[in-house]
């Protein structure tokens, strides 16, 4: 089987890994006119959607049921999927579902989730179902500050660019605010700027800070640094580098807060207090190995993707200011930290940067977002980063607590197994 030979060959000798330079002189891609084997479509993008659809099937000889799979439009409508995206056939379905128990700053919250690992929704609920036991969750988040950041290639390193931009660095906010009167006029748009030189890449990096208010922001962000940028040379010695948002937006911050009472932890085999020596050790775990803390808070990012989802929000933005938040100590450490109090209950907290938006894009558009955000009580954007770092802790303690008494697989393949029984099914039908 391929798999167990890529295995067991050295990384080094994978025939898989190889330089571009080497992939590159092997073969020539077909021809443009070899329309059926190519994958250079020319003008692709342009053909209405069942014309692509076919040029897929003749490239590919996917059957007519493949074909309707791709094509299927679920909640989508042709026009949304234009918007969208370019070259689209089709919509993706994941499992919709609803993770219960979350009491969220003195709210009752269902919360919508999209994902397609079995256990996610269950734990969820049922480290949902423990934090109840003790008040729920507590969340508080900074006000939507995101960072932009425009690259300077500074050509005369002896300039002093610090007093030149500090003395220019008002007006540069409000050049960035230009056009910008709708987020101005909500208490939002640019409201500070700082820069550092690294000498390494001879570049002054500027940090234009933007309160997006209910928006993720990056078109605004984006927009601004290169509108900033404009100005550059006529105040310093420069060429215009890159313009765009960090994802490591440590001025968006979440903090979720949870207590669970020792006695909530109780099991036929295990003593709640136990329980949470045990947990407290399974964080102490990850704070000190980065193999376990990877794999700790790809377990955050189990509930925290799933409703990001299906809000319609870039998942993959949050995924990755997390995981560089993850790292700010110069270490890869757990997102969350669990420790016993005292009198021997648990604490739980998570800090993590949580770019939402509930305006603007997807969130508005996608007809199943909006229900989710109807669901959750049309949240504003700190309060939906309260509720996914709520499910991202929840999900945590979930799976610290499996692991850390009966192993995470009893509930795991109980709920896997129905999964399994069709995939039998299915394979007893084909053979
Ligand atoms: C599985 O998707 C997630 C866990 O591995 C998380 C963890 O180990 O903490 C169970």
């Amino acid at each position: 089987m391929e798999t167990t030979r890529r295995q067991d060959a050295p990384i080094a000798a994978d025939p898989a890994v190889t330089t571009p330079a080497a992939s590159t002189s092997q073969q020539r891609p077909p021809s443009e006119r070899d329309f059926s084997r190519s994958s250079r479509l020319p003008g692709f993008y342009e053909l209405p959607r069942s014309e692509r659809l076919r040029s897929v099937q003749a490239f590919s000889g996917l059957n007519e049921a493949a074909l309707a799979s791709l094509g299927n439009l679920g909640t989508l409508n042709g026009e949304l999927l234009e918007v969208f995206i370019e070259n689209g056939l089709g919509s993706f379905s994941l499992p919709l579902g609803v993770a219960t128990n979350f009491y969220i700053n003195g709210r009752d919250v269902l919360v919508p989730m999209a994902v397609e690992e079995t256990s996610v929704l269950a734990a969820a609920s049922h480290g949902a179902k423990l934090a109840r036991a003790g008040g729920g969750f507590t969340a508080v988040s900074t006000e939507p500050v995101m960072t932009g950041q425009i690259q300077l290639l500074l050509q005369d390193a002896s300039v002093d660019f610090d007093a030149i931009l500090k003395a220019h660095k008002e007006r540069l906010i409000n050049y960035a605010n230009r056009g910008q009167d709708r987020l101005v006029a909500r208490g939002g748009g640019a409201c500070d700027l700082d820069w550092r030189y690294v000498p390494e890449i001879g570049s002054l990096v500027l940090h234009l800070y933007v309160n997006t208010c209910d928006a993720m922001g990056a078109n605004i962000v984006n927009t601004m640094c290169e509108r900033v940028s404009t100005l550059m040379p006529e105040l310093l010695p420069v060429a215009i580098g890159l313009r765009i948002l960090t994802n490591l937006n440590d001025r968006r911050l979440t903090d979720v807060t949870c207590f669970v009472p020792a006695s909530a932890l109780d099991t036929r085999e295990f003593d709640g207090k136990e329980v949470v020596e045990r947990i407290v050790m399974a964080y102490q775990f990850a704070a000190h190995d980065v193999y376990r803390a990877t794999t700790n808070n790809k377990g955050i990012m189990n509930g925290i993707d799933p409703v990001l989802i299906a809000t319609g929000n870039d998942w993959r933005a949050v995924e990755a200011g997390a995981h560089a938040y993850a790292c700010r100590s110069g270490r890869y450490m757990p997102l969350a930290v669990w420790e016993a109090t005292p009198s021997g209950d648990l604490v739980g907290r998570l800090a993590v940067p949580m770019a939402v938006g509930v305006v603007g894009g997807v969130t508005q558009l996608h007809p199943a977002a909006q229900a989710a955000m109807s669901l959750l009580g049309s949240p504003d954007a700190r309060a939906l980063a309260g509720i996914v770092a709520s499910v991202g802790l929840a999900q945590n303690l979930s799976a610290l607590r499996a692991l850390a008494s009966e192993g995470i697989q009893r509930g795991h393949m109980s709920l896997h197994k129905s999964n399994l029984d069709l995939l039998n099914r299915q394979g007893a039908a084909r053979t």
